[in-house]
């Protein structure tokens, strides 16, 4: 890892119980928030991701990962959303989280035949990210694989992930 992804990685808050007992909470709105960091982490992605087409955020904090990525690349960028949210959603899938439950929706806002790299702050269980996966297939894009900053170990979303392709921007960042 270079010295400014290092430093961008140190910029994640830790919040021990939000927002629920015994959640440590990695927030990396700080490391968005920083120019030099935000270019790090967003020239990491890039660098480590299979071609694509179109970044897909997830929300809340992919999106503003996926519009770093996706005017880096002079690609396009796509919301998967939290439920409700769209006005003509043409995808759901609903997961169980590191706490509760969330459905997410996805609009047939690209080509079918798109390859699609999704990206989110992090990868807990993995039901997240495998929902983004199903609601991006189901519009007929290709999901190329998925990059987080954050893996919280010992959820088994790296396995839950199966053959989809997966980098992590800050491994290791367990505290
Ligand atoms: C968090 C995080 C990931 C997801 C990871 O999102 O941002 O998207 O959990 O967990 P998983 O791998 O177990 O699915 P959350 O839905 O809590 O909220 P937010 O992104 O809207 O803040
Ligand atoms: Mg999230």
């Amino acid at each position: 890892m270079n010295a400014q992804l290092s430093r961008a990685r140190d910029l994640t808050r830790y919040t021990q119980d939000f927002p629920k007992p015994g959640i440590l909470f990695r927030d990396v709105t700080p490391v968005l928030a920083d120019g030099a960091a935000l270019q790090a982490v967003t020239a990491d992605i890039v660098d480590n991701a299979p071609a694509f087409d179109v970044v897909a955020g997830v929300e809340a904090r992919g999106f503003l990962i996926a519009g770093a990525v996706a005017a880096a690349t002079k690609t396009g960028a796509l919301a998967v959303r939290k439920a409700g949210k769209l006005p003509v959603p043409s995808a759901s899938a609903s997961y169980e989280l590191e706490y509760g439950t969330a459905t997410i929706e996805v609009q047939q806002d690209i080509p079918p035949g798109s390859r699609v790299l999704i990206v989110d702050d992090a990868l807990a269980t993995g039901g997240t990210a495998l929902a983004a996966a199903q609601v991006l297939r189901a519009i007929g894009a290709e999901v190329v694989g998925l990059s987080v900053l954050h893996e919280i170990s010992g959820l088994n979303g790296r396995a839950a992930l199966g053959e989809l392709p997966l980098h992590v921007v800050f491994p290791n960042s367990e505290t």
